[in-house]
């Protein structure tokens, strides 16, 4: 039976696509450490969508999560057609100033835990000759960000993976599409010390993401700018210097602004 996999499900943007996709009638592997709040939302899709919904409880900073993940999937008999690389995490600050244990956690859930689910179930997809990959990747993918220097550089990792990955899958009937938002409502920002109050530009909810990521998919887009916003800024990268994206991406984010 096919499934959708999400990660980082059990809240935020990754709840918003379990959300839609439950709506829409696919059946779902849910994944993150929070069991209580899946398994709230896993008999919420059962009930009112009539969905199989499977919860998988994983540390992606734990290296063998992913394969663990993949091997929860083959007992379940749940085929994965379509994966949404969702969880992750930032820090807010100088890179100087993260914790070495929060740099490997960042990059283990980021880009690790992203390229390792990837890897594990795509030569099923390429097998059935069918599937979709959603990354969730960032704005702050496309330029390094002052404060968030290792979060923007984990998120170019997940862009390019994506861009790369589209150019090779494309014929063997599998998408794949990076998403990049701006600046979205959910409680990412208190995690990562970044005080939202500073940020300038307005935030978005999270419904934003998941149709544009759909709507993206549906035109076989590679990257696709969930608003006009979002729009605006990448469009406005190709008039003005380097050294401007970089002051601009890091005056937006305001990091420092406390
Ligand atoms: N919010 C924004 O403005 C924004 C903008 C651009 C891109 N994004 C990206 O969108 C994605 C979702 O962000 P969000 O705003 O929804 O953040 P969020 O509300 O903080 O949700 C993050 C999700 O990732 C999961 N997660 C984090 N660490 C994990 C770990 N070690 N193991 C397993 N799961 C883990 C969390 O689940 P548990 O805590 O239950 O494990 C949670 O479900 C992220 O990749 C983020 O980088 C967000």
């Amino acid at each position: 039976m096919l499934f959708t996999l999400i990660t980082g499900a059990s809240m935020g943007i990754g709840e918003a696509f379990a959300r839609e996709f439950a709506r829409r009638g696919h059946n779902l592997v849910l994944v993150a450490r929070s069991g209580d709040r899946m398994q709230t939302l896993a008999e919420e899709f059962r009930r009112q969508r009539g969905v199989e919904v499977k919860v998988c409880v994983e540390d992606l900073c734990d290296a063998q999560s992913p394969a663990r993940i993949y091997e929860f999937c083959r007992r379940q008999r749940a085929d994965i057609d379509m994966l949404v690389n969702c969880a992750g995490l930032s820090r807010a600050g100088d890179f100087d100033d993260i914790p070495l244990e929060k740099l490997e956690q960042v990059m283990m859930v980021n880009m690790m835990a992203m390229a390792r689910l990837t890897r594990l179930f795509l030569p099923d997809m390429v097998a059935r000759r069918g599937g979709s990959i959603i990354n969730v990747a960032s704005l702050g993918a496309l330029q390094g960000v002052s404060g968030l220097g290792l979060y923007s550089a984990t998120k170019a990792f997940v862009v390019t993976l994506s861009e790369a990955l589209y150019g090779e899958l494309k014929g063997k009937g599998i998408k794949v599409i990076a998403v990049c938002p701006g600046f979205i409502n959910t409680g990412f920002f208190e995690r990562a010390g970044h005080n939202r109050a500073n940020l300038r530009l307005p935030m978005s909810e999270t419904g934003v993401v998941v149709k544009a990521a759909i709507k993206g998919l549906k035109k076989n887009s590679v990257r696709v700018f969930p608003t006009l916003i979002d729009r605006v800024l990448v469009f406005s990268q190709r008039l003005v210097s380097r050294k401007i994206v970089i002051w601009l991406a890091g005056f937006i984010a305001a990091v420092k602004d406390r």
